[in-house]
Order: C-alpha cells, then structure tokens, then sequence
C-alpha cells in the first residue's frame, strides 16, 4: 500500500520533474517553478476560469485574470487575493508560464488573432466546447473537425492541453475533498505540456489522466462517454474503447 510519505515523496518528484521541464523548455521564472509555483494567465475569467484562478491562487500559484472586462477582473483579483492580479489579455498571456483559455468557443478566433505572437511554444490549458446553439458556425465547424484539433488551428504553435472539459465549475472546489481522486481526462499532444498541466490538475483536486493526443479531444466535451466525474481507472478503461 502506498503510504501517505510516499504519495508526499512522490508529489515532490514530480514537481521537481514539472520544474525541470519548465527550465529545459526555456519558460521564463525557473526558480519559481523550481517551488512547483506557476505564473498563470487566464485569458476568460467566467466561471471555470473565475473558478480555477481562484483554486490556483489559493494553491499558490500566481494569476493574472483578463476578459473583456477589465472592472469585473479588478474585482475579482481583489477578492481573491494577494496572488491575484488582473489585466487584459495580452497582458495575462504575456504573462503566465501557463494560459488557461476558457471562453466561449465562438469566441477562440478572435483570441487566436489578439494573442497570436504570444502564444507561440506557450502550454495552454483550453476548457474551451463548441456548442452549435452557442458558438454558430465555429461551433459546428470545431465538432466536425473535433474540439482538439479545431483550437490548435485556432491557436496555431500553443502546446494545447485540453482539460476541465465536461466537469461543472461547480465540482472543482469540491475536489480535494473527494477520497479517492476522481480522474480529469486530459488529451495533449507536447509530452511536456502535458506534465505541466498534469501538476495544475493535481492542485484542483483531481488525478490526471492523459488519454492521449489533442485528436482525442473530440472525446473531451460533454456529452461523451468520459464526461462526468469517473475514477482514474475507469476513464483509462473507457478511454481504451475510443477511436
Ligand atoms: N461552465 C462550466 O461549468 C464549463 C465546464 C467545462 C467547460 N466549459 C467551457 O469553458 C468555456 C468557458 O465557459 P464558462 O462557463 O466559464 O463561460 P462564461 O462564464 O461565459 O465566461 C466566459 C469568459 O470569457 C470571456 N471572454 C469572452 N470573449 C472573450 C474574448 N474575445 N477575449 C477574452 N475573454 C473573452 C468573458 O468575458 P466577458 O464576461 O467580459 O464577456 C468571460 O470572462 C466555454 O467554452 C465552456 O463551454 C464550461
């Protein structure tokens, strides 16, 4: 069985795997890292973003909030914390070692475009679902073609790690106190990205599980076989089924 000081021996290894990678990769703030500690941007500060810069900022991590409202990221920054800032969008992706997109699926475009040098070789973790009802021809574009596949093309050279896909933002404050962990499907296709992203999911609460390149992001939008809450073990089993 494995004991609490290994699980504990194991997280540290890990972390310092994660800053590692981040200090081959040649992002910026290694020492930070080297505390397993991540400048994150969050680029759509709604719900899930709102919710995960909150969780991050509480974890340790340092965020910086944009959307199209910089009044409502102020004040979001400022009820969170002392590790909370807000900006707009170039300045949140210009800032963080790690992006997380989470805005409306019409809405990646025009992110891809505003952000396009900036994004270049950055991991980003897109919560990002195309909903036809919502998102109108780019939503019924990115289901054809696959949620995964369709933001790379719109976040051409981003290291895309596609999570928090078909989990409730109202789950991800809860998460740490489920025993055991449940798994968060996650599909990438930069290894290292995926490590980096992998370390931010444990710090929600969930336990990841890369079910393998961004072609599989198809699978990871509501609706499908992985979505809801599932153990690790049943997400790999389920996953093992998919095409
Ligand atoms: N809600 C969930 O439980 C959930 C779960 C998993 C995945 N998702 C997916 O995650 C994404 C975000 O969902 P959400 O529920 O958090 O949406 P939301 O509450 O509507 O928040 C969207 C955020 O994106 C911002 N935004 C819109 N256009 C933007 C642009 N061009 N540049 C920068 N920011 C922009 C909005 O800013 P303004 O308010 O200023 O317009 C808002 O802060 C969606 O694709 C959704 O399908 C949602």
């Amino acid at each position: 069985m494995t004991s609490r000081r290994d699980m504990s021996k194991g997280r540290r290894g890990f972390l310092r795997a994660a800053a590692a990678t981040l200090a081959l990769s040649g992002l910026p703030s290694a020492a930070h890292a080297a505390r397993g500690k991540l400048r994150i941007g969050i680029v759509g500060s709604g719900r899930i973003g709102g919710t995960l810069g909150r969780i991050w900022a509480n974890a340790g991590h340092t965020v910086m909030f944009s959307s199209l409202d910089l009044e409502h990221d102020k004040a979001l920054a400022a009820s969170v914390g002392a590790n909370a800032r807000a900006g707009t969008p170039r300045e949140a992706a210009a800032f963080g070692e790690v992006l997380l997109v989470a805005v409306p699926y019409h809405a990646l475009p025009s992110v891809g475009k505003e952000l396009a040098e900036l994004l270049k070789g950055k991991v980003v973790i897109d919560t990002c679902n195309p909903f036809p009802g919502r998102d109108g021809e780019v939503g019924i574009w990115a289901q054809k073609k696959g949620a995964g596949l369709a933001s790379a093309e719109l976040l051409p050279g981003a290291r895309i790690v596609r999570a928090f896909n078909a989990v409730g933002y109202t789950s991800l404050p809860l998460a740490t106190q489920r025993q055991p962990r449940a798994g968060m499907p996650m599909a990438g296709d930069d290894a290292k990205a995926n490590e980096i992203a992998s370390l931010l999911v444990r710090d929600v609460g969930y336990e990841p599980v890369v079910i393998g390149p961004l072609v599989k992001g198809k699978y990871l939008v509501p609706g499908t076989p992985l979505a809801g809450e599932r153990s690790p073990e049943e997400i790999r089993r389920i996953a093992a089924t998919l095409k």
